[in-house]
């Protein structure tokens, strides 16, 4: 059981404690493995969030994070609500305050994927429930707690697992860097210099006594990596057509870059892939992709975060 109280928000990792981190992933794992067999709608034992209700806000597209939220609001016996941000007043202009104190008076929790990260701060601050972030501008959290998680099964412990990122230094990579503290092992980003990781989360990773390194050469950024990661190089909200697709074209996944990780390396991508792109199809098709099994784990990772945010576990 978690030392930390109930109702607590999901923003960021570097807010969160690292024994609460794993935790959230050993009940993912308890959960996910009690489920063997049933089928993908049947209510989890004991239905731990019967009553309970999830909001979820999309302010941009999304596939796999509305999907798996949805499910896994069913899957623990409560129920969830979709609701795209351009259709509420939120879209028209009311505030963010005013939102967080009505949806607070409804349901038991939000989850937000917003343009602006000081968005999802304010829902936070100005709302009586918890807050979980589910992308934004800054960082992608839910999505590296799927990750840890896919890699422990694959791996075992991450600690101390050399690990490299590869392309844009996006939102992921933010919480990828939060998660090299948190989860304790030594990452590498390869990133061009106008596309480089996020400042704050490198000072604070820093300063945290974080082992992360950031180069521009993807091939000082794979060497010995025992996990890869990238994502696309445009996310939602970039512009395509300020030269990045250019930029990034060394830092390409492919065989040739893959074969200076360490040896059966698992390559790993949050998903949409662009394949031609920021990775080759022989790679993220390939037998050393786990991005099945990390877009499976968004459901079961997210169903204990949920749980935790409420106080259940
Ligand atoms: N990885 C991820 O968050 O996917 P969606 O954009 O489809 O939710
Ligand atoms: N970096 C991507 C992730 C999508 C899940 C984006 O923000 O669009």
């Amino acid at each position: 059981m978690s030392s930390v109280q109930p109702n607590s928000h999901f923003v960021d990792l570097k807010d969160i404690p690292a024994d609460v981190l794993h935790h959230i992933l050993d009940t993912a794992k308890r959960w996910k493995a009690a489920r063997r067999g049933l089928p993908k709608g049947a209510v989890d034992e004991g239905a731990p969030l019967e009553g309970y209700t999830l909001a979820m806000i999309f302010e941009k597209s999304s596939t796999r994070t509305r999907i798996s939220f949805e499910m896994g609001m069913q899957q623990l016996g409560g129920s969830s609500l979709v609701l795209q941000g351009g259709s509420m007043q939120l879209g028209r202009g009311e505030t963010v305050a005013d939102t967080a104190r009505v949806m607070s008076r409804y349901v038991d929790a939000i989850m937000i994927r917003a343009k602006s990260h000081d968005a999802v701060v304010e829902l936070a601050e100005m709302g009586s429930v918890p807050v979980i972030n589910a992308l934004t501008d800054r960082s992608h959290p839910c999505q590296l707690m799927a990750d840890m998680m896919t890699i422990e099964e694959h791996l075992g412990s991450v600690s101390g697992r050399p690990m490299a990122w590869l392309g844009d230094g996006n939102n992921v990579a933010t919480s990828l860097i939060e998660a090299a503290v948190k989860f304790d092992f030594p990452l590498t980003l390869g990133c061009p210099d106008t596309l480089s990781p996020n400042a704050e989360a490198l000072a604070w990773a820093h300063a945290e006594g974080g082992n992360i390194t950031v180069t521009t050469d993807p091939v000082a950024a794979i060497k010995g990596a025992e996990v890869v990661f990238t994502d696309t190089w445009v996310s939602m909200g970039d512009d395509p057509n300020d030269g990045r697709m250019e930029t990034l074209e060394p830092y390409q996944v492919n065989a040739q870059l893959m074969a200076h990780a360490a040896d059966g390396a698992l390559f790993m991508h949050c998903l949409p892939a662009h394949r031609g792109e920021e990775v080759t199809a022989e790679v993220i098709d390939g037998p050393q992709s786990v991005i099945w099994d990390e877009a499976e784990n968004r459901l079961h990772a997210q169903k204990a975060v949920v749980a935790w945010c409420l106080g259940k576990i």
